[in-house]
């Protein structure tokens, strides 16, 4: 645990009730500072910018891990851009001194995933909004070999596309994403990733054996929409110099199976 040696800081997380937001607000409060919990369910919609202003009042930081379910590729896009425009002119306003993105490793190395390219969009507003700013691309968290399953999901059975990726505790992310909130804005994108390449589908397995219950048949496969052969390969590992986090694979699958 990093012990905060920067004075109490007020930060705003937009998306604070999510999964990465609930670890990030846990972060700041127990290295001391205080965390502004932002979303729909606290009465703020970054789409409209409703709510935004008083939500950022006193403000140092604003940390932006907030999500949208859409479907569509253009909701998706369009909320991405919005949002980030929407809180960058409520920050002018409230005098915030940095802003801290999360965003996605890969997302500048393919067109195909409307997800990515709204999140290299959001990373382009945010470089080009006048605050000082921080962007931390981070790999797949844990749990998106869960979610990657109940995507495929089709009866008994599900296509599990067979990802070579790097994925990542949301915890370490959080850790990472204080530290940055909490240091001077580089104006500059930096990688971070877990510690251990794996395979999409042998995850999902491994994560399936320590739920129990009757398995679902994991087929890799391409088929699953939104993620096509163009995701194979190395697009979503990280660059050399990138950061590494410390928790592995099974360090999260042992915590998991005594929190369940
Ligand atoms: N999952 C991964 O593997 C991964 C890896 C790297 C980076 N990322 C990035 O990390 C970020 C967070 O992902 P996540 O999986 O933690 O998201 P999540 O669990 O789906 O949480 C999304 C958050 O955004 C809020 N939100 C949604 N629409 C909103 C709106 N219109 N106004 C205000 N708040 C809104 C939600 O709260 P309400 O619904 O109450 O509004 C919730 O707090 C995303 O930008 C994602 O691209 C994810």
């Amino acid at each position: 645990m990093t012990i905060t040696t920067t004075p109490p800081m007020r930060v705003a997380v937009i998306g604070g009730s999510g999964l990465a937001g609930s670890a990030v607000v846990r972060s700041l409060v127990r290295r001391g500072h205080e965390a502004v919990s932002v979303s729909r369910g606290s009465g703020v919609d970054v789409t409209t910018g409703d709510g935004l202003a008083a939500a950022l009042d006193g403000v140092d930081t604003v940390i932006d891990v907030g999500n949208t379910a859409a479907e569509k590729p253009a909701a998706m896009i369009d909320f991405f851009v919005t949002s980030a425009a929407n809180i960058l002119a409520a920050e002018h306003e409230a005098g915030v001194r940095q802003h801290v993105l999360l965003s996605i490793i890969g997302v500048d190395r393919t067109r195909d995933y409307p997800h990515f390219t709204g999140k290299l969009a959001q990373e382009t507003t945010v470089a080009g909004g006048g605050i000082p700013y921080t962007i931390l691309r981070a790999t797949e968290f844990f749990e998106f070999a869960e979610s990657a399953v109940q995507w495929g999901t089709k009866g008994d059975f599900s296509d599990v596309p067979p990802l070579l990726m790097q994925p990542i505790a949301v915890d370490d992310v959080a850790e990472a994403l204080v530290d940055a909130a909490t240091a001077e804005p580089t104006n500059a994108i930096a990688e971070i990733a877990g510690p251990e390449r794996h395979d999409l589908v042998d995850l999902a397995r491994r994560i399936q054996a320590m739920r129990g219950g009757p398995a679902l048949r994991l087929v890799p496969s391409w088929d699953q929409s939104g993620f096509g052969e163009e995701m194979a390969g190395n697009l979503l590992l990280p660059r050399d110099g990138a950061a590494l986090a410390a928790t592995t694979f099974d360090d999260w699958l042992r915590s998991s199976a005594r929190s369940s």
